[in-house]
């Protein structure tokens, strides 16, 4: 496992915010994430950007499409250099096997990643969609559908990750947002987790954005944390 545990989510839309925000992220424990709303902005020039600065990069644009069309948006990820790259569990067998095969005859191969149920999803949400088990077998259900279908790991809770590290043992990486250390707020995020605590219950890439980024001081909220670890 390496020290880079830490995936800040830069989850700012311009480049001058950007550049000032990776240029207080050491390589050293910390890698990026580059969401939806960063890269409909800014587009591949963001993953340069974090490239220049040293940062691997995860491209977290959660694909979900009829395979040809997914796998060839992974396959175009891989040919940024990205360390890592996320499709929706819910695209079905063939989308996720598809985007995994079509990475194989690349010469750079980044980790390919299942998101499950979305954080943000009620049980009546998940009902509403006529899905009629509860979140976390569904959860469960869809991790192990990423797994067979050779994927690398899931985005999960890290309230989740004791039960899918049990599960399904170290087979399979599990990056987890929602991460709190003590002295952050909440915010939106309900479901939280403290880094050390996350580790603890198996998770093995944790995402942290603003306890960083709306730090006046991002270098010392990353020291502290590194140190909680
Ligand atoms: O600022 P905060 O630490 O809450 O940021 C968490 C990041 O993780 C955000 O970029 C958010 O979109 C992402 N995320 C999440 N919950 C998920 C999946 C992704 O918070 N289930």
């Amino acid at each position: 496992m390496s020290d880079q545990r830490i995936i800040v989510a830069l989850d700012v839309s311009t480049a001058t915010e950007l550049r000032e925000l990776v240029a207080q992220i050491p390589n050293t424990h910390c890698r990026a994430k580059i969401g939806k709303e960063l890269f409909t902005s800014i587009g591949p020039l963001a993953i340069e950007i974090c490239h220049q600065a040293g940062l691997d990069v995860f491209l977290d644009l959660k694909f979900h499409d009829i395979p040809n069309t997914c796998a060839k948006a992974v396959r175009a990820a891989a040919r940024w250099g990205v360390w890592m790259t996320n499709v929706h569990c819910s695209g079905g067998t063939d989308m996720m096997r598809a985007s995994r095969e079509i990475l194989e005859g690349e010469s750079h191969r980044p980790l390919l990643i299942g998101v499950t149920v979305l954080t943000s999803m009620s049980a009546v949400g998940l009902q509403e969609l006529g899905v009629t088990r509860d979140i976390e077998s569904q959860v469960d259900h869809l991790a192990g559908l990423a797994h067979n279908a050779g994927l690398d790991g899931v985005v999960c809770s890290a309230q989740e990750a004791q039960r899918l590290r049990n599960s399904f043992g170290n087979d399979i990486c599990l990056v987890t947002p929602g991460i709190r250390p003590s002295w952050a707020a909440a915010d939106d995020q309900t479901r939280i987790v403290t880094p050390k605590d996350a580790i603890a219950n198996g998770s093995d890439y944790l995402v942290i954005g603003r306890p960083i980024t709306a730090s006046d001081h991002p270098e010392e909220a990353i020291a502290r944390i590194v140190q909680e670890l």
